[in-house]
């Protein structure tokens, strides 16, 4: 299925378009199962929800897990719980049981695998996967999703549900869903903005040779859809 593009003039536009399909997606059923992104992209998205959206949601119904999560503790700056949480969870009534966190103080091997059965446990089996109704991912300058990075592309076949990645310069330990999982959603959401995107998303987009090299490149969900929220900025000329 081709992706849905959609390009909007401005990173504060991009995040009203897609805090409106969430309220959409979060309105239409009774609970919705969501991994968040990291990095700095979301923050404008979070803010507004904290906001403009904060008594107009039924917080209770959303579950937030992550796609991926920094070898970090909660506390840490690095910490995608932390920016997550001081941005959104903590101006929101989002229960505590609501919030599925990645134990990035943890042995990383063994939260891998914790929290692969997690999902396991809570998420509905499809292919015999945890299925996601919406998964949120950012696009790093190398075209890497989640935390699953061009030296590491193997994570996009392996059979675990996640897996430990590292960050290709700093060597920073990750968790992250692997790429069988990611694409067992019923929905991907990349919120990508900014210039510094623009080369890889249209790589990306226009199917290029190269583009095989870059991880965001083989999220096809097999039977959800993908959609690509942009700035113009990040869209050029797609
Ligand atoms: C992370 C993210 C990662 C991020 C991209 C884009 O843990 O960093 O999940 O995949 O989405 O690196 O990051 P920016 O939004 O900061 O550009």
């Amino acid at each position: 299925m081709s992706p849905e593009i959609k390009v909007y003039p401005t990173p504060a536009d991009v995040a009203e378009a897609f805090a409106a399909m969430l309220a959409a997606r979060i309105a239409a059923t009774d609970r919705l199962n969501i991994a968040l992104s990291g990095g700095s992209t979301p923050k404008l998205l979070f803010d507004l929800l904290a906001t403009r959206y904060k008594t107009d949601l039924h917080w209770k119904k959303l579950h937030c897990y992550w796609g991926d999560e920094r070898c970090v503790p909660p506390n840490h700056e690095d910490s995608n719980y932390l920016m997550t949480r001081k941005h959104l969870f903590d101006h929101i009534d989002l229960p505590q049981s609501n919030i599925h966190r990645i134990l990035g103080e943890d042995n990383p091997s063994e939260e891998a695998e914790n929290y692969g059965n997690l999902l396991t446990d809570q998420l509905t089996m499809v292919n015999e996967l945890p299925q996601f109704d919406l998964i949120m991912l950012g696009m790093g300058e190398d075209g890497h999703t989640a935390s699953i990075f061009p030296h590491q592309m193997e994570l996009l076949k392996t059979d675990k549900i996640c897996a430990v990645a590292n960050h290709p310069t700093s060597g920073q330990k990750r968790i992250t869903l692997t790429g069988q999982v990611i694409n067992n959603a019923k929905e991907v959401a990349f919120l990508v903005t900014g210039a510094g995107k623009r080369e890889k998303v249209k790589s990306i987009l226009d199917l290029s040779a190269e583009s095989k090299q870059y991880p965001a490149a083989h999220v096809r969900p097999t039977a959800g859809v993908v959609g690509w929220w942009l700035d113009e900025a990040a869209a050029g000329s797609v």
